[in-house]
Protein backbone atom coordinates (compact mmCIF):
# COMPACT_ATOMS: atom_id res chain seq x y z
CA UNK A 1 0.00 0.00 0.00
CA UNK A 2 1.29 3.36 -0.72
CA UNK A 3 1.42 5.84 1.91
CA UNK A 4 0.82 9.71 1.85
CA UNK A 5 2.78 12.33 2.29
CA UNK A 6 1.36 16.10 2.54
CA UNK A 7 2.15 18.57 -0.33
CA UNK A 8 0.61 21.67 -1.10
CA UNK A 9 -1.86 20.93 1.60
CA UNK A 10 -3.32 17.90 -0.51
CA UNK A 11 -2.69 13.99 0.30
CA UNK A 12 -0.07 12.82 -2.65
CA UNK A 13 0.67 8.48 -2.87
CA UNK A 14 4.49 8.60 -2.27
CA UNK A 15 5.63 7.27 -5.87
CA UNK A 16 7.87 4.39 -6.21
CA UNK A 17 11.63 4.63 -7.63
CA UNK A 18 13.84 2.15 -9.31
CA UNK A 19 17.68 2.93 -9.38
CA UNK A 20 19.01 1.23 -12.36
CA UNK A 21 22.93 0.92 -12.08
CA UNK A 22 24.35 -0.04 -14.74
CA UNK A 23 28.20 -0.71 -15.55
CA UNK A 24 27.86 -0.06 -19.48
CA UNK A 25 27.38 2.93 -21.39
CA UNK A 26 23.53 2.56 -21.54
CA UNK A 27 20.55 0.26 -19.80
CA UNK A 28 18.55 -2.10 -20.89
CA UNK A 29 15.45 -1.13 -23.00
CA UNK A 30 14.31 -4.57 -21.91
CA UNK A 31 15.17 -4.20 -18.11
CA UNK A 32 13.25 -0.31 -18.47
CA UNK A 33 10.18 -2.04 -19.86
CA UNK A 34 10.01 -4.76 -17.28
CA UNK A 35 10.14 -2.62 -14.70
CA UNK A 36 7.26 0.03 -15.86
CA UNK A 37 5.37 -3.06 -16.54
CA UNK A 38 5.58 -3.77 -12.15
CA UNK A 39 4.03 -0.52 -11.57
CA UNK A 40 7.45 1.37 -10.92
CA UNK A 41 6.44 4.65 -11.17
CA UNK A 42 9.70 6.43 -11.72
CA UNK A 43 12.60 5.01 -13.34
CA UNK A 44 16.11 6.81 -12.85
CA UNK A 45 19.28 4.94 -15.57
CA UNK A 46 22.41 5.22 -13.95
CA UNK A 47 25.17 4.47 -16.73
CA UNK A 48 28.91 3.16 -16.64
CA UNK A 49 28.66 2.51 -12.99
CA UNK A 50 31.57 0.77 -11.34
CA UNK A 51 31.66 -1.36 -7.95
CA UNK A 52 33.32 1.13 -6.00
CA UNK A 53 31.27 4.28 -6.78
CA UNK A 54 28.45 1.82 -5.41
CA UNK A 55 27.87 2.62 -1.39
CA UNK A 56 27.97 6.58 -2.23
CA UNK A 57 25.25 6.02 -4.36
CA UNK A 58 23.28 3.79 -2.28
CA UNK A 59 23.59 5.95 0.83
CA UNK A 60 22.40 8.78 -1.62
CA UNK A 61 19.26 6.60 -2.44
CA UNK A 62 18.47 5.22 1.20
CA UNK A 63 18.88 8.40 3.16
CA UNK A 64 15.95 10.82 1.33
CA UNK A 65 12.71 9.41 1.72
CA UNK A 66 12.17 8.19 5.45
CA UNK A 67 12.33 4.91 6.96
CA UNK A 68 8.94 4.18 5.26
CA UNK A 69 9.80 5.98 2.13
CA UNK A 70 12.54 3.09 1.24
CA UNK A 71 9.81 1.05 0.89
CA UNK A 72 8.53 2.41 -2.18
CA UNK A 73 12.31 2.44 -3.31
CA UNK A 74 14.42 -0.32 -5.18
CA UNK A 75 17.77 -0.90 -6.71
CA UNK A 76 18.28 -2.94 -10.32
CA UNK A 77 22.03 -3.27 -11.05
CA UNK A 78 22.12 -4.77 -14.74
CA UNK A 79 25.30 -4.48 -17.18
CA UNK A 80 27.04 -7.74 -19.15
CA UNK A 81 29.33 -9.15 -16.41
CA UNK A 82 28.09 -11.47 -13.69
CA UNK A 83 30.86 -10.56 -11.40
CA UNK A 84 30.76 -7.37 -11.29
CA UNK A 85 26.98 -7.36 -11.12
CA UNK A 86 27.71 -9.73 -7.76
CA UNK A 87 29.99 -7.40 -6.37
CA UNK A 88 27.55 -4.42 -7.17
CA UNK A 89 24.76 -6.27 -4.61
CA UNK A 90 26.95 -7.31 -2.27
CA UNK A 91 28.65 -3.38 -1.99
CA UNK A 92 25.21 -2.17 -1.85
CA UNK A 93 23.94 -4.52 0.92
CA UNK A 94 26.99 -3.26 3.02
CA UNK A 95 25.89 0.18 2.08
CA UNK A 96 22.50 -0.29 4.05
CA UNK A 97 22.44 1.57 7.50
CA UNK A 98 18.97 0.10 8.89
CA UNK A 99 16.03 0.89 9.02
CA UNK A 100 17.42 2.95 5.65
CA UNK A 101 17.15 -0.33 3.52
CA UNK A 102 16.02 -0.71 0.59
CA UNK A 103 15.94 -4.07 -2.04
CA UNK A 104 17.87 -4.70 -4.72
CA UNK A 105 17.36 -6.97 -7.94
CA UNK A 106 20.48 -7.95 -9.74
CA UNK A 107 20.38 -9.25 -13.34
CA UNK A 108 23.11 -8.62 -15.53
CA UNK A 109 22.03 -9.06 -19.71
CA UNK A 110 18.87 -11.02 -18.23
CA UNK A 111 21.31 -13.65 -17.19
CA UNK A 112 20.04 -14.85 -13.93
CA UNK A 113 16.53 -14.44 -14.79
CA UNK A 114 16.86 -16.54 -18.36
CA UNK A 115 19.41 -19.13 -16.68
CA UNK A 116 17.00 -19.96 -14.00
CA UNK A 117 13.94 -20.24 -16.29
CA UNK A 118 16.32 -22.59 -18.15
CA UNK A 119 17.17 -24.63 -16.11
CA UNK A 120 13.71 -24.75 -14.16
CA UNK A 121 12.04 -26.00 -17.63
CA UNK A 122 14.99 -28.55 -18.34
CA UNK A 123 14.40 -29.89 -14.34
CA UNK A 124 10.73 -30.04 -14.43
CA UNK A 125 10.62 -32.34 -18.06
CA UNK A 126 13.46 -34.55 -16.59
CA UNK A 127 11.46 -34.89 -13.31
CA UNK A 128 8.09 -35.62 -15.47
CA UNK A 129 9.45 -37.79 -18.49
CA UNK A 130 12.21 -39.70 -16.63
CA UNK A 131 12.02 -39.76 -13.15
CA UNK A 132 14.89 -37.98 -12.55
CA UNK A 133 16.48 -35.22 -10.13
CA UNK A 134 19.44 -33.05 -12.02
CA UNK A 135 22.09 -34.58 -9.26
CA UNK A 136 21.45 -37.99 -11.67
CA UNK A 137 22.30 -36.22 -14.39
CA UNK A 138 25.67 -35.05 -16.68
CA UNK A 139 25.44 -31.78 -18.13
CA UNK A 140 26.94 -29.46 -20.40
CA UNK A 141 26.41 -25.97 -21.45
CA UNK A 142 27.48 -24.76 -24.84
CA UNK A 143 28.21 -21.21 -25.20
CA UNK A 144 29.13 -21.75 -21.58
CA UNK A 145 30.92 -19.23 -21.31
CA UNK A 146 28.84 -15.95 -21.92
CA UNK A 147 26.79 -14.22 -19.45
CA UNK A 148 23.57 -16.97 -19.86
CA UNK A 149 25.85 -19.67 -20.35
CA UNK A 150 27.78 -18.83 -16.93
CA UNK A 151 24.74 -18.41 -15.06
CA UNK A 152 22.85 -21.80 -16.22
CA UNK A 153 26.03 -23.78 -15.14
CA UNK A 154 26.26 -22.04 -12.26
CA UNK A 155 22.57 -23.12 -11.37
CA UNK A 156 22.63 -26.79 -12.31
CA UNK A 157 26.13 -27.43 -10.60
CA UNK A 158 24.38 -25.83 -7.33
CA UNK A 159 21.19 -28.20 -8.05
CA UNK A 160 23.59 -31.09 -8.50
CA UNK A 161 24.33 -31.83 -11.86
CA UNK A 162 28.12 -32.51 -12.91
CA UNK A 163 28.00 -29.99 -15.08
CA UNK A 164 30.35 -28.81 -17.58
CA UNK A 165 30.77 -25.19 -19.59
CA UNK A 166 31.93 -25.43 -23.29
CA UNK A 167 33.26 -22.89 -24.99
CA UNK A 168 34.30 -22.74 -28.91
CA UNK A 169 37.14 -21.45 -28.60
CA UNK A 170 39.45 -21.78 -25.97
CA UNK A 171 39.53 -24.39 -23.35
CA UNK A 172 41.71 -22.29 -21.17
CA UNK A 173 38.81 -19.61 -21.06
CA UNK A 174 36.06 -22.28 -20.26
CA UNK A 175 38.61 -23.67 -17.53
CA UNK A 176 39.92 -20.71 -16.04
CA UNK A 177 35.73 -19.13 -15.85
CA UNK A 178 34.65 -22.26 -14.13
CA UNK A 179 37.43 -21.75 -12.00
CA UNK A 180 36.72 -18.44 -10.84
CA UNK A 181 32.49 -19.24 -10.54
CA UNK A 182 33.42 -22.22 -8.68
CA UNK A 183 35.85 -20.21 -5.76
CA UNK A 184 32.61 -17.73 -6.20
CA UNK A 185 29.50 -19.25 -5.57
CA UNK A 186 31.16 -23.35 -3.91
CA UNK A 187 29.97 -24.90 -7.14
CA UNK A 188 31.62 -27.91 -8.81
CA UNK A 189 32.04 -26.55 -12.59
CA UNK A 190 34.57 -28.31 -15.14
CA UNK A 191 35.30 -26.74 -18.41
CA UNK A 192 36.23 -27.29 -21.78
CA UNK A 193 36.46 -26.65 -25.63
CA UNK A 194 34.29 -27.83 -28.70
CA UNK A 195 34.76 -26.36 -31.87
CA UNK A 196 34.76 -29.31 -34.87
CA UNK A 197 31.53 -31.40 -34.83
CA UNK A 198 33.98 -34.38 -33.67
CA UNK A 199 35.19 -32.92 -30.11
CA UNK A 200 31.05 -32.29 -29.98
CA UNK A 201 30.19 -35.75 -30.79
CA UNK A 202 32.63 -36.88 -28.25
CA UNK A 203 31.63 -34.53 -25.15
CA UNK A 204 28.18 -35.71 -25.95
CA UNK A 205 27.89 -39.67 -26.24
CA UNK A 206 27.42 -39.44 -22.35
CA UNK A 207 25.61 -36.62 -21.51
CA UNK A 208 22.15 -36.13 -19.46
CA UNK A 209 21.43 -32.93 -20.47
CA UNK A 210 22.18 -29.78 -23.20
CA UNK A 211 21.86 -26.64 -22.28
CA UNK A 212 22.25 -24.11 -25.28
CA UNK A 213 23.11 -20.53 -24.32
CA UNK A 214 25.37 -19.46 -27.48
CA UNK A 215 25.28 -16.70 -29.36
CA UNK A 216 21.93 -15.94 -31.20
CA UNK A 217 20.93 -17.08 -34.82
CA UNK A 218 24.14 -19.77 -34.75
CA UNK A 219 23.32 -23.44 -34.99
CA UNK A 220 25.74 -25.55 -32.37
CA UNK A 221 24.49 -29.32 -32.55
CA UNK A 222 23.78 -30.44 -36.12
CA UNK A 223 21.26 -33.50 -36.22
CA UNK A 224 24.08 -35.59 -36.97
CA UNK A 225 26.14 -34.61 -33.95
CA UNK A 226 22.99 -35.25 -32.18
CA UNK A 227 22.12 -38.48 -33.48
CA UNK A 228 25.35 -39.58 -31.44
CA UNK A 229 24.09 -38.79 -28.03
CA UNK A 230 22.46 -42.25 -26.67
CA UNK A 231 21.71 -41.46 -22.91
CA UNK A 232 20.60 -37.69 -23.94
CA UNK A 233 17.25 -37.06 -21.90
CA UNK A 234 16.32 -33.27 -22.28
CA UNK A 235 17.64 -30.05 -24.04
CA UNK A 236 17.29 -26.71 -23.64
CA UNK A 237 17.77 -23.83 -25.80
CA UNK A 238 18.02 -20.18 -25.62
CA UNK A 239 17.75 -19.00 -28.76
CA UNK A 240 15.17 -17.71 -30.64
CA UNK A 241 17.17 -16.38 -33.63
CA UNK A 242 16.86 -19.02 -36.69
CA UNK A 243 18.31 -21.13 -37.19
CA UNK A 244 17.74 -22.91 -33.79
CA UNK A 245 21.30 -23.62 -31.44
CA UNK A 246 20.22 -27.72 -31.27
CA UNK A 247 19.67 -28.74 -34.28
CA UNK A 248 15.12 -29.66 -34.23
CA UNK A 249 14.25 -27.43 -31.37
CA UNK A 250 11.11 -25.95 -32.08
CA UNK A 251 10.52 -22.48 -30.58
CA UNK A 252 7.39 -23.52 -28.33
CA UNK A 253 8.26 -27.07 -27.67
CA UNK A 254 7.62 -27.87 -23.76
CA UNK A 255 8.60 -31.56 -23.58
CA UNK A 256 8.06 -32.48 -27.37
CA UNK A 257 10.14 -35.52 -28.82
CA UNK A 258 13.47 -34.11 -30.38
CA UNK A 259 13.52 -35.41 -33.99
CA UNK A 260 16.62 -37.23 -34.54
CA UNK A 261 17.40 -38.85 -30.85
CA UNK A 262 16.51 -41.90 -29.07
CA UNK A 263 14.28 -40.51 -26.71
CA UNK A 264 15.58 -36.98 -26.18
CA UNK A 265 12.60 -34.08 -25.38
CA UNK A 266 13.23 -30.52 -25.56
CA UNK A 267 12.40 -27.15 -24.59
CA UNK A 268 12.72 -24.33 -26.76
CA UNK A 269 13.36 -20.69 -26.31
CA UNK A 270 9.98 -19.03 -26.12
CA UNK A 271 8.83 -21.67 -23.31
CA UNK A 272 12.03 -20.40 -21.45
CA UNK A 273 11.74 -16.69 -22.50
CA UNK A 274 7.55 -17.09 -20.65
CA UNK A 275 9.15 -18.37 -17.67
CA UNK A 276 11.82 -16.01 -17.14
CA UNK A 277 9.09 -12.99 -18.29
CA UNK A 278 7.36 -14.14 -15.12
CA UNK A 279 10.70 -14.79 -12.84
CA UNK A 280 11.51 -11.12 -13.55
CA UNK A 281 7.91 -9.61 -12.98
CA UNK A 282 7.53 -11.24 -10.23
CA UNK A 283 10.74 -10.28 -8.24
CA UNK A 284 10.45 -6.59 -9.82
CA UNK A 285 6.90 -6.96 -7.77
CA UNK A 286 8.58 -8.54 -5.04
CA UNK A 287 10.91 -5.55 -3.87
CA UNK A 288 7.53 -3.39 -3.63
CA UNK A 289 5.54 -5.49 -2.03
CA UNK A 290 8.22 -7.03 0.65
CA UNK A 291 8.00 -5.89 4.26
CA UNK A 292 11.77 -6.21 4.16
CA UNK A 293 14.14 -5.40 2.26
CA UNK A 294 15.08 -8.21 0.00
CA UNK A 295 18.60 -9.18 -2.15
CA UNK A 296 17.98 -10.95 -5.20
CA UNK A 297 19.64 -12.65 -7.79
CA UNK A 298 20.25 -16.08 -9.39
CA UNK A 299 19.23 -18.09 -6.27
CA UNK A 300 16.37 -16.09 -5.80
CA UNK A 301 15.26 -16.13 -9.76
CA UNK A 302 15.52 -19.90 -9.62
CA UNK A 303 13.77 -20.60 -6.66
CA UNK A 304 10.81 -18.12 -8.00
CA UNK A 305 10.90 -20.27 -11.47
CA UNK A 306 10.26 -23.56 -9.48
CA UNK A 307 7.60 -22.05 -7.74
CA UNK A 308 6.01 -20.81 -11.19
CA UNK A 309 6.62 -24.02 -12.64
CA UNK A 310 4.45 -25.71 -9.82
CA UNK A 311 1.43 -23.38 -9.96
N1 LIG B 1 14.93 -17.05 -24.51
C1 LIG B 1 15.16 -16.04 -23.67
O1 LIG B 1 14.34 -15.68 -22.83
C2 LIG B 1 16.50 -15.33 -23.70
C3 LIG B 1 16.77 -14.23 -22.84
C4 LIG B 1 18.05 -13.64 -22.86
C5 LIG B 1 19.00 -14.15 -23.74
N2 LIG B 1 18.67 -15.17 -24.58
C6 LIG B 1 19.65 -15.77 -25.50
O2 LIG B 1 20.63 -16.42 -24.70
C7 LIG B 1 21.80 -16.61 -25.47
C8 LIG B 1 23.00 -16.23 -24.64
O3 LIG B 1 22.98 -14.86 -24.29
P1 LIG B 1 24.35 -14.15 -23.91
O4 LIG B 1 24.04 -12.72 -23.67
O5 LIG B 1 25.04 -14.95 -22.85
O6 LIG B 1 25.07 -14.35 -25.33
P2 LIG B 1 26.49 -13.99 -25.94
O7 LIG B 1 27.35 -13.37 -24.91
O8 LIG B 1 26.25 -13.28 -27.22
O9 LIG B 1 27.09 -15.41 -26.33
C9 LIG B 1 27.12 -16.49 -25.48
C10 LIG B 1 28.26 -17.40 -25.83
O10 LIG B 1 28.17 -17.88 -27.18
C11 LIG B 1 29.49 -18.05 -27.63
N3 LIG B 1 29.59 -18.15 -29.08
C12 LIG B 1 29.72 -17.15 -29.99
N4 LIG B 1 29.82 -17.67 -31.24
C13 LIG B 1 29.77 -19.03 -31.10
C14 LIG B 1 29.85 -20.12 -32.00
N5 LIG B 1 30.01 -19.93 -33.32
N6 LIG B 1 29.80 -21.39 -31.50
C15 LIG B 1 29.65 -21.59 -30.17
N7 LIG B 1 29.57 -20.60 -29.25
C16 LIG B 1 29.61 -19.33 -29.72
C17 LIG B 1 30.22 -16.86 -27.07
O11 LIG B 1 31.60 -17.11 -27.02
P3 LIG B 1 32.66 -15.93 -27.42
O12 LIG B 1 32.29 -14.75 -26.59
O13 LIG B 1 33.98 -16.53 -27.05
O14 LIG B 1 32.52 -15.71 -28.89
C18 LIG B 1 29.63 -16.77 -25.67
O15 LIG B 1 30.36 -17.59 -24.76
C19 LIG B 1 21.60 -15.78 -26.76
O16 LIG B 1 21.22 -16.67 -27.79
C20 LIG B 1 20.44 -14.85 -26.38
O17 LIG B 1 19.71 -14.46 -27.52
C21 LIG B 1 17.47 -15.77 -24.54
Amino acid sequence: MKFLIQEKGKQMAKRSILHMFDPMPNNSPFDVNMALDCDFDVLVPYANVNPDSIHRLTQDVIFSRGPKGVKQTAIFIGGRDINVAIDMLKNAKKSMVPPFEVSVLADPSGAFTTAAALVACVEKELRDKFNKELKDCKALVFGGTGPVGIATGVIASLAGANTTLVDHFSSEEALSLAEEYNRLFECNLSGTIATFDEEKIKLIEDTDLIFCTAKAGIQILSAEVLSHAKQLKVVGDVNAVPPAGIAGVQVNDFGAPLEGTENAVAVGPLAVGNVKYKVQHALLSSMLKSDKPVYLDFIAAFEKAKEILES
